[in-house]
């Protein structure tokens, strides 16, 4: 098994990765405050944080509280790819809150050799559009690119000054043959997790992630408190991989084994019939008479983790496949409509979103 942030292999272990990167479980107590948020946070997807529970004491003390989490814009966005952002968005609807959302063009640019800079920058407005589609607060919500808000430089500068060669280099397994902007580029994303600080000062943020990006929150954590600057450290929220339609971990960026926001009907209904892993019976008759696992069927798990928010219809798909009532492919129509249905409302918000950008992006 291999996490970190740029590289991800082999069978996950996620109570292992809790005790080798010193996290918590995010436990029944924390849970039953989250009744009313996203299904990747109720539903454990979410598994792990960092003082969380902090940020949630704080937030009913009537503190200051903000969410910060960010995209590297390498690719048109994936299903995958918006987990964050939704747990982001139902934080700030549960709690009322600040969202930041740094554009990490820069990390994307130094680290995929093949990216241009100007299609870094091109994936940069297509995926804000795509953000900002998911419905954030207008004046609540800050959206910046590193190439282009020249700000946050000089945030990262102070940092990039406390941040040893050495340090980056255990902390991300750089290499020798890596071009230098990997080893500053942490010094960036730790300024992006204190830039909520940097603007409103002294609170406490929370980083909803993929365990893969640790290392930054660990780092992040220690240079908070610095006395350079005197921050409070940022708490986080640990997600596991989403896993591709094929069962894979991680939902790859193969154009098959994702479903990717500018999919059109036909492609989600192709893709979910052809690639995505049924834990079905190979046979109707089998699977009436044996049932299916939901437990490994994708269909199954994307409703779970998106697209089902109603526990009980959810239980009922649940006990309906388990016991051979539901078919492979009734389960897979349920979905393919939902994704669907979302894709739909989703492509109207993207377009409304383009005259939307003047009131997210900040500027210098
Ligand atoms: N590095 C993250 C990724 O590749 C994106 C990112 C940029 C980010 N800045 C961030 C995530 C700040 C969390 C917080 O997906």
């Amino acid at each position: 098994m291999k996490v970190t942030p740029w590289e991800v292999e082999g069978n996950i272990d996620y109570d292992r990765l809790i005790k080798e990167f010193g996290v918590s479980p995010i436990s029944e107590k924390i849970r039953s405050r989250l009744k009313d948020t996203h299904p990747l946070l109720r539903r454990g997807i979410y598994f792990s944080h960092r003082d969380f529970d902090k940020w949630l004491n704080n937030h009913d003390n009537k503190k200051n509280v903000s969410v910060i989490t960010g995209r590297g814009p390498s690719e048109k966005m994936h299903l995958g790819h918006l987990v964050p952002f939704l747990v982001a968005k139902s934080l700030q609807d549960n709690f009322n809150c600040n969202v930041y959302i740094p554009i990490s063009d820069d990390e994307k640019f130094y680290v995929k050799e093949n990216l241009s800079f100007e299609d870094a920058i091109e994936y940069s407005r297509d995926n804000i559009l795509d953000l900002i589609a998911l419905g954030f607060k207008p004046k609540k919500t800050f959206i910046f690119e590193d190439f282009i808000y020249t700000k946050v430089y000089s945030y990262a500068g102070r940092i990039a000054k406390r941040i040893t060669y050495s340090t980056a280099k255990a902390a991300f397994g750089l290499k020798n043959e890596n071009n230098v902007g990997w080893s500053f580029y942490p010094a960036m994303q730790a300024a992006h997790i204190l830039f909520p600080q940097f603007n409103e000062g002294k609170h406490i943020s929370v980083v909803p992630v993929g365990i893969d990006q640790d290392p930054f929150i660990r780092l992040t954590r220690d240079i908070a408190m610095h006395k350079d600057f005197g921050f409070e450290k940022p708490a986080a929220l640990h997600a596991k991989f989403i896993p591709s339609l094929y069962g894979d971990p991680k939902m790859s960026s193969s154009k098959e084994g994702s479903i990717f926001l500018s999919d059109s009907k036909k492609e989600v209904e192709n893709k979910i019939k052809k690639y995505a892993f049924s834990g079905g019976g190979a046979t109707i008759n089998e699977h009436r008479e044996k049932g299916g696992n939901p437990d490994i069927d994708v269909s199954y798990q994307y409703l779970k983790m998106f697209f089902e928010p109603d526990d009980n219809k959810l239980k009922k798909i649940y006990d309906d496949y388990k016991s051979g009532k539901l078919l492979t492919s009734e389960i897979k129509d349920i979905l393919i409509e939902k994704i669907n249905k979302f894709l739909e409302e989703h492509r109207k918000n993207k377009e409304k979103a383009k005259d939307k950008m003047k009131d997210f992006i900040l500027k210098d």
